[in-house]
């Protein structure tokens, strides 16, 4: 089993990223992260420790930062409903994290194992960024960090130029891509060529009729809308479940080397990936950028995962 730890805005995509891990046979989720994003971070926490109680799992669930590490929370409740999960009224509140915080428990995890803990991110990287301050010897110790994140190939998703996860805390991101630790970018470009999930395929995963395949579907209600809008497009497509299906098999997904930098601050580029494509600078490669997923691959997992 590849032991992975989980660092999450928990929200209608991050939920479902979160019941492919946490049903994967060949996942053991050591703990979940959370980090405020999507929505506020008390609701994502109490997002995921709900998604964990569906799943019928005790893995613990660690509350982690309530803001950027430099910037107020600027979250994206217009995109994934007030409570994040599509406000269909489900009960998401009343359950308890653990007590630990999130930074202190994930870096002891993955300090402990070194070279074992794959880990993944599905939020603003404020927690990761963190724990890299402050135990710099992480980046070695990490199997590999696979990040929801980045639009290296535009538009974003926030800003003309930026994804969401990147633009909530650029400095962050910023922090994560000069750290050295071996680091995979499934980019919101990636999301929308091979994650996007149609009218028809809405229908095909629901008649898979699981509490798992209804559930995935019913939490989708906000981002359903707002992509029909806004965006003028049927249906959503979803990047954290792409990143986890890329976490748990790393072979459906192309990959290359590149150079990258974040660009922090206030500047109309805030958040933007810049991605150097042809190696002009010539500097050395500091992560790795998802450049093809064959959808076919991505929903397969994903309707076995929900089945
Ligand atoms: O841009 C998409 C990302 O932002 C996803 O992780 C989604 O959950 C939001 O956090
Ligand atoms: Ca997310």
């Amino acid at each position: 089993m590849q032991q992975f730890w989980i660092d999450t805005d928990t929200a209608s995509d991050d939920a479902v990223a979160l019941v492919m891990a946490l049903r994967s046979p060949v996942a053991q989720v050591e703990g979940i992260s959370v980090v405020a994003g999507n929505v506020s971070l008390d609701q994502c926490v109490q997002n995921a420790l709900y998604t964990v109680e569906l799943c019928g799992k005790d893995t613990p669930v660690y509350v982690g930062l309530e803001k950027p590490i430099m910037r107020k929370l600027e979250d994206a409740s217009e995109v994934h409903g007030d409570d994040g999960m599509g406000d269909i009224g489900l009960d998401l509140k009343g359950r308890t994290p653990a007590t630990e915080h999130a930074i202190d428990v994930m870096t002891e995890c993955i300090m402990s194992s070194p070279g074992k803990i794959r880990l993944v991110t599905l939020g603003p990287l404020s927690n990761i960024a963190n724990a890299l301050l402050r135990t710099p010897e992480l980046a070695g110790a990490v199997e590999h960090c696979y990040i929801m994140g980045g639009a290296p190939h535009m538009p974003g998703n926030i800003t003309e130029v930026a994804e969401f996860n990147i633009w909530a805390d650029p400095e962050a991101a910023h922090i994560v891509a000069e750290s050295s630790m071996p680091q995979t970018y499934v980019g919101w470009d990636a999301s929308m060529a091979s994650a996007f999930v149609t009218p028809e395929q809405i229908e095909e995963i629901r008649a898979i009729g699981t509490k798992f395949s209804d559930f995935a579907m019913d939490i989708q209600a906000t981002i359903l809308k707002f992509m029909q809008d806004f965006a003028k497009m049927p249906g959503f497509d979803l990047p954290d479940p792409l990143a986890v299906a890329v976490a748990l098999d790393p072979s459906i997904a192309e990959t290359k080397p590149y150079s990258m930098n974040v660009v922090t601050g206030d500047s109309l580029t805030r958040g933007m990936t810049v991605v150097d494509f042809m190696d002009v600078t010539k500097k050395p490669a500091n992560v790795n950028i998802v450049t093809h997923i064959e959808p076919a691959d991505f929903m397969k997992m994903l309707k076995e995962l929900l089945g």
